[in-house]
């Protein structure tokens, strides 16, 4: 039995991990955080022994003991935000022997994991960051489409959500960062971009339709330039599916902008709160775009649009694909790169998107 132990297991996306894990043969899982009777709740309604469910604190020292303690092969931490974590738990990991897989969107944790590096490969561990939509599935679908380009000038890529809002910990990560100067690269320069701002309308395929985007900082932004070092623009951005809550979101995020607060990271409980109760209300389907541009294989310009669309409340399965694949890549022996490293070039968009084989999302390759 290969064990996997999920940090944040009962939360927004830890639990729809839990939910593939637990079907699948050879694991034993444990699902951890630290409320023991929500991480019970999950292991019953998952079929699992109440023993399964575990408190465990991120922060805690000794958890390198602890992980020893409880067999764990593989941690899968989804406890975010990221943005102002170091890296305790991977480094806990290594200690214990354990592979280790996050789902961070931090711009800085992501790219910087690589300082683990020398540690884990010398503790023969698989450690990565970033195992999600940004930058897994992101790079898999600019790897996949890169051999249809002589030279490839522009990723520019985006994610409209359908109305099941992610936990407070995704809403967290974003919101700290709305309204805040950050650098992306644009036509070969490296510019100020501000959090949330930059509003755009993009045309998702039908069901979708229209949506609200904003500019976000997210790994993609650094990781791109270097992993594909012809490309002078890259940029991402994301919006809700209710304009109105967007647009909420964006004159918040101004605010910040011109000086009249210093941050909108007191408004993601409540409002978190809000865009649960007006679930019902909201579209329930969601997309997301890949859109390369440059110079094809006979010289001439090149323009590809890559999109994935759910519906049914399901785009919260998608950032999960990447844990699930990598921890079905874990279990069955597969090889993995020992070393620690973001997670770009490990999955392929088939490898990711057969973890969403059952649910209503669909893929619309360019
Ligand atoms: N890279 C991407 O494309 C991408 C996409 C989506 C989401 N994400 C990331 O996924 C992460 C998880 O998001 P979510 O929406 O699932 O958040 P969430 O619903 O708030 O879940 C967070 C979970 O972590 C637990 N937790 C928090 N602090 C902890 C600690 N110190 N020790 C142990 N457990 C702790 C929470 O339970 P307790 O508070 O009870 O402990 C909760 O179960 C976010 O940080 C987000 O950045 C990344």
């Amino acid at each position: 039995m290969h064990t996997i132990l999920v940090i944040g297991g009962y939360g927004f996306f830890g639990e729809r991990i839990c939910e593939a894990l637990a079907r699948l043969e050879g694991v034993r899982l444990l699902i951890g955080g630290r409320d023991i009777a929500r991480a019970r709740i999950v292991t019953t309604r998952l079929g699992l022994e109440p023993s399964h469910g575990i408190a465990i604190d991120a922060r805690a020292t000794e958890l390198a003991q602890r992980f020893r303690d409880l067999g764990v092969d593989s941690v899968i931490h989804t406890a975010g935000p990221f943005q102002r974590q170091d890296y305790a738990v991977a480094r806990a990991s290594i200690a214990a022997g354990a592979n280790y897989i996050d789902l961070a969107d931090g711009r800085d944790f992501v790219a910087g994991i690589e300082q683990l590096n020398a540690e884990a490969s010398e503790r023969g561990v698989f450690v990565t960051s970033g195992a999600s939509s940004l930058p897994a599935l992101s790079s898999a679908v600019v790897d996949r489409y890169l051999s249809r380009f002589s030279r490839l000038d522009s990723i520019r890529h985006g994610i409209g959500s359908g109305a099941r809002s992610p936990g407070l910990a995704t809403m967290q990560g974003v919101f700290g960062y709305c309204g805040k100067p950050f650098r992306r690269l644009v036509d070969g320069h490296w510019q100020t971009a501000r959090g949330w701002l930059d509003l755009r309308r993009y045309p998702f395929p039908e069901p979708v339709g229209n949506r609200l985007l904003g500019s976000c900082d997210v790994p993609d932004l650094d990781l791109f330039p270097r992993r594909y070092p012809d490309v002078r623009t890259v940029t991402f951005h994301a919006g809700f599916a209710s304009a109105p809550g967007h647009l909420v979101v964006w004159m918040a995020s101004q605010l910040v902008r011109v000086g009249l607060i210093s941050s909108i990271l007191p408004l993601a409980a409540p409002l978190h709160a809000i865009s649960r109760w007006l679930e019902p209300f909201v579209s329930d389907k969601g997309g997301m775009f890949v859109s390369l541009e440059g110079v094809g294989l006979d010289g001439k310009p090149q323009k590809l649009d890559w999109h994935l669309v759910a519906a049914r409340n399901h785009g919260p399965y998608i950032p999960c694909g990447a844990a699930i694949a990598l921890a079905r890549k874990l279990v069955r022996g597969d090889s993995l790169p020992r070393g620690a490293m973001p997670c770009v070039g490990l999955l392929t968009v088939e490898d990711y998107l057969a973890t969403l084989q059952e649910f209503d999302i669909h893929e619309v390759p360019a």
